[in-house]
C-alpha cells in the first residue's frame, strides 16, 4: 500500500538533489516511476494505453507515455525545482496566501506538483488540475484517493485545456504546463497557452516562462564525433536566429492581434532568415534548437532532455534555399512550418 509519506521521500530526493547527481536523481526518478505505476495499478506495455488521443490541437498522449515522462530526468528535475521556487518566492512575499495552482493536462500523477504536497500545507496551495485524456484523468483521480490529497485539490476536471474556460472567481497565481515535445511539435502545449493565459491576472506565473525555437545549421557527422570524443558540440552547430518564441507576451499580444481567432487553427507571425550557400557548404542540415526556461535559473538548454534535442527539418543540400520563412501553426499537427525561397 502506498504511503504519502514514502512518496514525499522520494520527491524530497529529487528536490534535494544536486542537478549534477545523475545517479542520485536517475534512482529518485525511476523509483517514483515504479511506485505510482504500482499503486496505480497502471499496465504501461498494453496496446490501449499506449494510443495517444486526437485532439484537434494535437496529439494528448496515451498513459503509457505520460506516465513515462518521469523518466526524463532533467526534465522532472528542473520542472520540479521551478516549481518549488515559484511558490515559494510567492510566499516570501505574500507569507499568508493560500496559493492557486492551475496544472494543464498533470497526465496520470500530477507529477510536477507532487513534491509540494511534502513541502506546504493545504491552506498554502490549493491546486485546479486538468487532464483531457480519459485513462490517465481516471488515474489521476484515483491516486488523489489513495494518498488522501483531496484537501489540496480545489478543482480535478476531466477537460480540454485548449477549450476550459477559468470560472470567474477563480484566481490563479501559478499556471504549469508541459504538454509538448522537441521543437514545440505534435503536442497542444501552445494551444493550452493561447487558451489559458488570457484568461489569467498579468501576474500570475506561467511554467515554463519561455520557450525558445531557434534555427540552426548542423553538421551531423561533426556532430557525432563531438558527442563521443569531448562532450562538446559547440563548433557542428551554425546558431541561425531565434524563430518562435512563447512566452505570456507574445501569447498575449497573438491573442490581442485576433480576438475572433479560431483556436484549434491558426499560425503565429513568421519570422525569413536569409542563408548562406558557403555555410550550407560546412552545416548542411536545418534543425531546430528548443530552449526551455522553466522559471529563473531553471531550464532545459541542448542536449539536456529530449524536449531540447535539436529537432531535423530538412537537408538542405538538396534545396539550397536563399531564405527559408518559418512560421508557428497551431491545429491536429501543431509545430514549425517552413517555406524555402530557391537561387
Ligand atoms: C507530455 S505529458 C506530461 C504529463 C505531466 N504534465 C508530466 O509532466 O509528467 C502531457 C499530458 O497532457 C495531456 N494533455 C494534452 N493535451 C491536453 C489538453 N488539451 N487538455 C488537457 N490535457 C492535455 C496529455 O493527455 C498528457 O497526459
Amino acid at each position: 500500500m502506498l504511503s504519502l509519506s514514502h512518496l514525499q521521500s522520494i520527491t524530497d530526493r529529487i528536490l534535494d538533489a544536486d542537478d549534477t547527481a545523475y545517479g542520485k536523481l536517475y534512482a529518485a526518478c525511476d523509483e517514483l516511476y515504479e511506485t505510482l505505476i504500482k499503486a496505480s495499478r497502471i499496465d504501461p506495455r498494453e496496446e490501449k494505453n499506449k494510443e495517444n488521443q486526437s485532439l484537434d490541437s494535437g496529439a494528448a498522449l496515451g498513459i503509457t507515455w505520460a506516465a513515462m515522462c518521469i523518466k526524463d530526468i532533467m526534465r522532472t528535475k528542473r520542472f520540479m525545482n521551478g516549481v518549488y521556487a515559484a511558490v515559494r518566492d510567492i510566499l516570501l512575499v505574500h507569507p499568508e496566501k493560500t496559493i492557486h495552482i492551475l496544472y494543464a493536462g498533470t497526465g496520470p500523477f500530477a507529477t510536477l506538483v507532487l513534491p509540494l504536497t511534502a513541502r506546504f500545507s493545504p491552506e498554502q496551495i490549493q491546486l485546479t488540475l486538468l487532464e483531457v485524456n480519459e485513462t490517465s484523468f481516471n488515474s489521476l483521480q484515483n491516486l488523489v484517493s489513495i494518498l488522501h490529497l483531496e484537501k489540496y485539490i480545489h478543482r480535478l476536471e476531466k477537460a480540454d485545456a485548449t477549450k476550459w474556460k477559468k470560472p470567474v472567481n477563480d484566481q490563479i497565481d501559478i499556471f504549469i504546463v508541459e504538454a509538448m515535445q522537441q521543437g514545440l511539435k505534435s503536442e497542444p502545449h501552445v494551444a493550452i497557452c493561447m487558451n489559458i493565459v488570457p484568461q489569467l491576472r498579468p501576474d500570475t506565473i506561467m511554467i515554463p516562462q519561455q520557450i525558445t525555437l531557434t534555427a540552426a545549421l548542423l553538421n551531423e557527422p561533426k556532430r557525432m564525433q563531438e558527442k563521443f570524443e569531448s562532450g562538446s558540440i559547440i563548433s557542428s552547430i551554425h546558431i541561425l536566429d531565434p524563430v518562435f518564441i512563447l512566452n505570456k507576451e507574445t501569447i498575449l499580444s497573438r491573442a490581442e492581434s485576433d480576438a475572433q481567432r479560431d483556436v484549434s487553427d491558426f499560425t503565429f507571425q513568421g519570422k525569413t532568415i536569409v542563408i548562406a550557400a558557403d555555410v550550407v557548404e560546412d552545416y548542411p542540415n536545418l534543425y531546430l534548437i528548443t530552449d526551455v526556461l522553466i522559471y529563473k535559473e531553471d531550464c532545459l538548454l541542448l542536449d539536456e532532455s529530449p524536449l531540447s534535442m535539436p529537432l531535423k527539418l530538412a537537408d538542405l543540400r538538396k534545396e539550397l534555399p536563399t531564405e527559408i520563412k518559418f512560421q508557428y501553426h497551431i491545429g491536429s499537427n501543431p509545430g514549425i512550418q517552413f517555406n524555402m525561397t530557391m537561387l
